[in-house]
């Protein structure tokens, strides 16, 4: 299994457990700095990994978290389908702010939660397995659901639904669903193609103050690796009481990540809102 060196533990420890449990191997490639001082996991190193023989799944976020680079997802899925490699993708950074089409992209399983950039409640979220994948995926969590006969109590019939909602063992999370189907209606009425461009042009608008202030910015940009959020240090002002202070005077919400700043404009904030970050972050 291969991953990424700096990856979110959601998409680690379960692929440990796995090593633990099933002795498979987990490959972490590791994050380096790029030829434009960026932080990122470059794709070569991620087909080379691939390039080596028993590879059976290759698991990675769309979005790093603590760089916010955006991974090549159509050509790595484009290598995988290719070579009979399995792969996941961990859509909760960019699903609600950039494009995702798991046909044109070649992704097998797709995970998120909806409370992020799609605007959901958090517990729920979705799930996407490619259909021919189904019968090599058996449900570990089975319960009354999973089965063709759900509404059939007395009739123990074990044969799974025939679709993914095998994988749906019991009584959802109602509430968090109609939440999150509300939010994604709100999304479409907007449209993911204009919140991706209005993204864009904030977090550009960010990424210019913030190096006009002397921040390092950590976030890749080129070659389409750019998404909805920016990550940059300072050499001297403490990352955490940067983050408090915010939080504490002006009521702006960031996050420290990684030793890293994170700001996660969504295309709701407007350009002078970029601009009061701007001014009340301390220059070097
Ligand atoms: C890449 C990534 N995956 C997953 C999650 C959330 O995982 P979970 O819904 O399991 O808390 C986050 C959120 O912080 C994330 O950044």
């Amino acid at each position: 299994v291969v991953t990424a060196g700096v990856e979110y533990p959601a998409n680690v420890y379960p692929w440990m457990e796995a090593a633990r449990k099933y002795g498979i191997e987990l490959v972490m490639v590791p994050e380096e700095t790029d030829e434009n001082d960026r932080r990122q996991v470059r794709l070569e190193k991620i087909l080379a990994a691939l390039d080596q023989p028993r590879v059976r799944l290759l698991t990675l976020s769309h979005v790093e978290f603590a760089s916010g680079q955006r991974h090549d997802i159509t050509q790595l899925g484009k290598v995988c389908r290719g070579r009979g490699i399995l792969f996941n993708v961990d859509g909760i950074q960019s699903l609600g702010a950039l494009p995702v089409d798991v046909q044109a992209m070649n992704i097998d399983f797709l995970g998120a939660c909806g409370h992020k950039w799609m605007c959901g409640p958090p517990g729920a979220g979705l799930f996407y397995i490619r259909r021919d994948l189904l019968d090599r995926v058996r449900p570990v969590i089975i319960g009354a659901s999973s089965v063709i006969n759900d509404q059939d109590y007395g009739n123990y019939d074990f044969t799974f639904k025939p679709d993914a909602r095998r994988y749906e063992s019991g009584t959802p999370n109602l509430s968090g669903c109609l939440g999150f189907g509300a939010a994604l209606q709100m999304l479409n009425s907007v449209g993911i193609d204009a919140i991706a461009a209005r993204l864009k042009v904030l977090t550009d608008r960010l990424i210019n103050g913030l190096e006009l202030r002397g921040y390092q910015i950590v976030s890749p940009r080129a070659n389409n690796a750019w998404s909805g959020m920016v990550c940059f240090s300072s050499a001297k002002h403490p990352h955490e009481e940067l983050m408090k202070m915010l939080r504490k005077e002006h009521k702006i919400e960031i996050a420290v990540r990684e030793k890293r700043l994170r700001a996660s404009p969504h295309f709701y904030n407007t350009e002078t809102q970029i601009d009061q970050l701007l001014e009340v972050l301390p220059t070097h």
